[in-house]
């Protein structure tokens, strides 16, 4: 287990997965961190669950905060030999957004992530829509380093998708300021 100042990090256990997809049935929220949403059956989730149990590199993490599940954070995409990974987080706990939550549960799993699995660069892809997360992204030290242009679309409208990444070295720099 991971701990930070708010929140614990753990291996997501097959009895998570129910709460999980109660919590993914806010849309709004859903679609912010996966625009490609479809519903999908609680079966459907327990068998990728399943599927994916065997694998022993995997990190898909429970954000715990007050003895509750909130949300859930992972990197995935990982590349070993150039020590570089993309990441994911969502909060769906509405209780618990823009509360310094998602910063503090990103911390801990990189202060995990670039000192004990040594990467070398974390990355991601966020909507330009999505002040919050580019807010909160910032506030770690990401920078945006490139747009697709019109690359989602939400609510009837086309938007931005930003690109921003972090260097172990830039977090290690924030880190002994
Ligand atoms: C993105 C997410 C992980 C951020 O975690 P969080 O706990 O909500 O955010 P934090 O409180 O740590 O930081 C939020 C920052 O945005 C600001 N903020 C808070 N609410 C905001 C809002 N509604 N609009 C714009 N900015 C907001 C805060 O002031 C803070 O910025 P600051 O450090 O400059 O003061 C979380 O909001 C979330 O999971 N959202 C739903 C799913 C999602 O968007 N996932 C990310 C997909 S890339």
């Amino acid at each position: 287990m991971l701990r930070g100042e708010k929140v614990k990090l753990r291996a997501v256990e097959r009895e998570d997965l129910k709460t999980l997809y109660q919590l993914e049935q806010d849309l709004d929220l859903v679609l912010m961190a996966d625009g490609n949403w479809q519903p999908i059956p609680l079966a459907t989730m327990e068998k990728g669950f399943d599927k994916d149990v065997e694998n022993e590199d995997r990190s898909w993490f429970i954000i715990e905060a007050d003895g509750k599940v909130i949300g859930s954070v992972g990197l995935h995409h990982r590349d070993r030999r150039l020590h570089m990974s993309a990441f994911g987080i969502a909060i769906y706990d509405r209780e618990y957004l823009g509360k310094g939550y998602g910063r503090d549960a990103i911390a801990t799993l990189f202060k995990w992530a670039f000192d004990i699995q040594n990467y070398r660069r974390i990355w991601l892809e966020t909507w330009s829509t999505n002040e919050r997360a580019i807010r909160c992204y910032q506030s770690l030290g990401f920078v945006e380093e490139g747009r697709l242009r019109q690359h989602g679309y939400y609510d009837g409208k086309y938007f931005d998708v930003v690109l921003m990444g972090l260097m172990r070295s830039e977090w290690e720099a924030r880190r002994n300021r």
